[in-house]
């Protein structure tokens, strides 16, 4: 029996890698230019990372992870999200000696356990980027600026932004506890979910999709009315800024997101081509995360993308791919019993710069031919006995049909021009 790839895996496809190669590509240019310079760390960290950092009440940590032990019995998760390892190499690395901000950027898959559907997978990609070391609402209004470049540059329309405070430590624990109230008289019209939420986290009651929970909440306090001076206006400095950019934004009260390190802004950048998942990306600033892994206070940003949903957002806006690069030259080997000469110049066309391939199996001419014309050649060069006793080799121009004969000698020559 055939052994199938896991559920909510996906396989990335020769015909589709190219279209990998040119979002990394315009990710890459763009961040650099911003000043972001890319870190790879670990697909496995220790689990208590995950745990202390994105926080044991939320979804993520108690249903989503992939969870293992390794040989002598410690746990490790495979990384559902990238912002907890790139803080954790932050203090280990002991960054902040090099300079106070630090500004990076990552690629890589994720891993989460959820329940797979359009969009949403068990193992997908993001890229994300993370400035650590400055709590300036000017940080903030930079990554989402650079979101929505990268997004821009490679043809995404129709994308919206949505904004919300979360507040600070202080100033949410205080909201937490007039929601808390509110919630605790209208428990029976929650869902069963939401029951549970709030004694464990509230917050997450706010961005339930359930409808009754939905009607619940029209009357809720709202977040934003109830942040300290400080994170008030640090938001209103964020939207000012954003104003100052012209980038449009909506400001959603109940946008809290699922992840617990958030503090003040949070964010996230969504399609209407996505259907129920519709986030392209979300992000945030989590000034206490440094510290809760160990670090001292410091303030930090960030967001991250999935690369699967801007791939499925292209593609229903039809946006169009670049080319794919096509073969220059197809070597064809008409002596049966000996092929090495054909590799030889095979290998010089090759190390010339240009895209070469030759048929392995020696076959007919007619089957190399066909070989061809199937990986879509410019030329074709044929390798005949007769020929070759004259140092010569004949060189097809595939989309006209014209066909020279040339010295072997002058074949690179011939090709460059
Ligand atoms: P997140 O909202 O959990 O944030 O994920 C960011 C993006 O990853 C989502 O907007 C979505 O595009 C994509 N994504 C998430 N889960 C899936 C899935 N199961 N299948 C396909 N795509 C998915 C974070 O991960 C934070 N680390 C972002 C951040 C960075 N905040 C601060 N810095």
């Amino acid at each position: 029996m055939l052994i199938k790839i896991p559920k909510g895996t996906q396989d990335i496809l020769p015909e589709d890698i190219n279209k990998w190669y040119y979002i990394e590509n315009i990710i890459r240019k763009i961040l650099n230019k911003y000043g972001y310079k890319e870190i790879r760390t670990p697909i496995f960290e220790h689990t208590e990372l995950f745990v202390r950092g994105i926080g044991e009440s939320t979804d993520i940590v108690n249903k989503e992870m992939f969870t293992f032990p390794d040989r002598k019995g410690r746990s490790l998760t495979l990384r559902p999200e990238g912002t907890a390892s790139v803080v954790r190499a932050y203090l280990e690395k002991r960054m902040d000696r090099i300079s106070k901000v630090v500004k990076l950027f990552y690629f890589g898959p994720m891993f989460r356990c959820e329940k797979p559907q359009a969009g949403r997978y068990r193992q997908f990609n993001q890229f994300g980027i993370e400035l650590v070391g400055s709590q300036s609402p000017v940080a903030d209004v930079e990554i989402i600026a650079a979101a929505l470049e990268i997004y821009e540059t490679l043809g995404l329309k129709d994308l919206k932004v949505l904004i919300n405070s979360v507040g600070c430590k202080k100033c949410r624990s205080d909201y937490i506890n007039k929601l808390k109230a509110f919630l605790a008289k209208k428990e029976d019209l929650l869902c069963y979910e939401c029951k549970n939420r709030i004694r464990k986290n509230p917050l997450r009651v706010l961005d339930c999709k359930n409808e009754s929970c939905q009607a619940v909440l029209k009357n809720a306090p709202n977040i934003i009315n109830n942040l300290c001076q400080e994170c008030n206006l640090h938001f209103k400095s964020v939207k000012s800024l954003l104003d100052d950019l012209k980038i449009e934004y909506t400001v959603d009260d109940k946008l809290v997101r699922g992840l617990d390190y958030y503090t003040k802004t949070a964010f996230e950048i969504v399609s209407g081509e996505l259907g129920a998942q519709n986030a392209i990306a979300g992000g945030g600033r989590y000034d206490d995360l440094v510290e809760e892994l160990g670090g001292k206070e410091t303030p930090a940003v960030g967001f991250a993308a999935g690369i699967e949903r801007m791939i499925i957002t292209m593609e229903k806006q039809k946006v169009s791919w670049p080319k794919k690069k096509d073969l220059d030259v197809f070597v064809v080997n008409t002596n049966e019993k000996d092929n090495s000469l054909a590799f030889i110049l095979l290998q010089k066309i090759r190390k010339s710069g240009l895209f070469a391939d030759l048929d392995y199996s020696s076959k007919s001419l007619k089957s190399q031919m066909r070989a061809a014309n199937k990986y879509g050649a410019k030329y074709t060069l044929i390798i005949g006995e007769e020929e070759l006793s004259r140092n010569m080799v004949t060189l097809r121009n595939m989309e006209t049909k014209e066909q020279k004969e040339i010295k072997i000698d002058n074949l690179i020559d011939e090709l460059s021009t």
